[in-house]
């Protein structure tokens, strides 16, 4: 069956076509992020006009790249959350539209389910169970996955995700919106070892995050040594490594103890934060100690696009069946919820 899959949770408009929840055809994402790069973050009200004016175009793209006709589709997936309210809805309307007009079965997929889901796009993906390092602008989560149906949330982030601790440290940086590629390329220059920002691990054992406490830290430390210039210099690219560092560690140890709780021996990343090459090569470090198998989405699936909702909401389709017309955006949605709050 082929899914075409709709995403427009925050600032990507972004449509794919899979087959079977697994072969992607075309995977057309169209970013935003220049309109946002002003103000240093995400503007709701301009993501949310970008959303309508390209939603149309993006999703003709993705079918003329499959090589496929809307009467060739079998099911419509679309983003239901979490995720900015007027960016979904405008995706969800034109899924419905879609549906409605062309009697389409339509499915609403979980945006956080979905990025994990990318682990089997192209690819044949972890067995079950497994332990899911979910990492991305709006969030950061340990889940253990038993089936696609089956996701058991272990802990989450308390204040700032991931992403955002690397966007809102590129920013007091003076570095561009997003933050994560910008610190991701910077840091590989700069000595993890000079400063030292502290790691937040909560209480012993607890599988939680916070990311709030590291911002301030960047914070303190660059009011008493300003960046000359641009930041991009030597002096940068320390502050830059060592953040990274400190992100980082906690993200292995939490996961790698996730792991060892659950007796799990799999480990599947996902979400914006799993391209960062430092954590990329820190995971793969750790998972060959503790004897781990590691799982990685394709680079283009780990960022926000349509075929990891087409994916997952194929899946959806085939446990669930389809959702009615009062499928709607549900912004604070969390993962192991599906795509409904009942
Ligand atoms: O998953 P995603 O596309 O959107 C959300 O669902 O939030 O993730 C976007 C986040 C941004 O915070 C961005 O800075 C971060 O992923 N990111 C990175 C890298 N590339 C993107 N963070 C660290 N290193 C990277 N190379
Ligand atoms: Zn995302």
């Amino acid at each position: 069956m082929l899914v075409l899959g709709i995403e427009t949770s925050c600032d990507e408009t972004a449509a794919a076509v899979v087959k079977d929840g697994k072969k992607v055809f075309s995977s057309v994402v169209s970013s935003s992020s220049d309109f946002h790069r002003r103000y240093g973050g995400v503007v709701p009200e301009i993501a949310c006009r970008r959303q309508s004016d390209l939603i149309d175009l993006v999703t003709g793209s993705a079918l003329a790249q499959a090589k496929a006709k809307l009467d060739d589709v079998g099911l419509v997936a679309v983003t239901a959350g979490p995720g900015l309210v007027g960016a979904l809805l405008v995706g969800i309307s034109f899924a419905k539209t879609l549906s409605f007009c062309r009697g389409l079965p339509l499915v609403g997929v979980n945006h956080l389910e979905a990025h994990l889901y990318a682990n089997f796009l192209d690819r044949r993906g972890p067995e079950f169970p497994f332990v899911g390092l979910l990492v991305s602008g709006g969030h950061t989560a340990l889940v253990l996955v038993k089936d696609f149906d089956d996701y058991r949330l272990l802990g989450s982030t308390l204040d700032d995700a991931g992403g955002e601790a690397f966007d809102k440290v590129a920013k007091l940086m003076g570095l561009g919106y997003p933050g994560g590629p910008e610190i991701d390329r910077l840091g590989a220059k700069g000595d993890r070892e000079r400063i030292k920002f502290p790691r937040s691990y909560l209480e012993e054992d607890s599988l939680d995050f916070s990311f709030s406490g590291i911002k301030t830290a960047v914070l303190n430390y660059l009011q008493k040594h300003p960046l000359r210039g641009k930041g991009k210099g030597a002096a940068a690219a320390d502050v830059a490594a060592g953040f990274q560092e400190a992100v980082v560690d906690v993200l292995v140890d939490k996961a790698a103890l996730a792991c060892r709780k659950n007796g799990v021996r799999r480990l599947a990343a996902g979400g914006g934060v799993s391209v960062n090459s430092r954590l990329r090569q820190r995971l793969k470090e750790r998972a060959g100690k503790e004897g781990l198998r590691l799982y990685f989405p394709l680079p283009g699936y780990c960022l926000d696009n349509g075929a990891m909702v087409a994916g997952r909401g194929y899946w959806e389709y085939r446990r669930r069946g389809q959702d009615d017309f009062y499928l709607t955006a549900v912004p604070n949605l969390e993962i192991g919820r599906g795509s409904v709050v009942k």
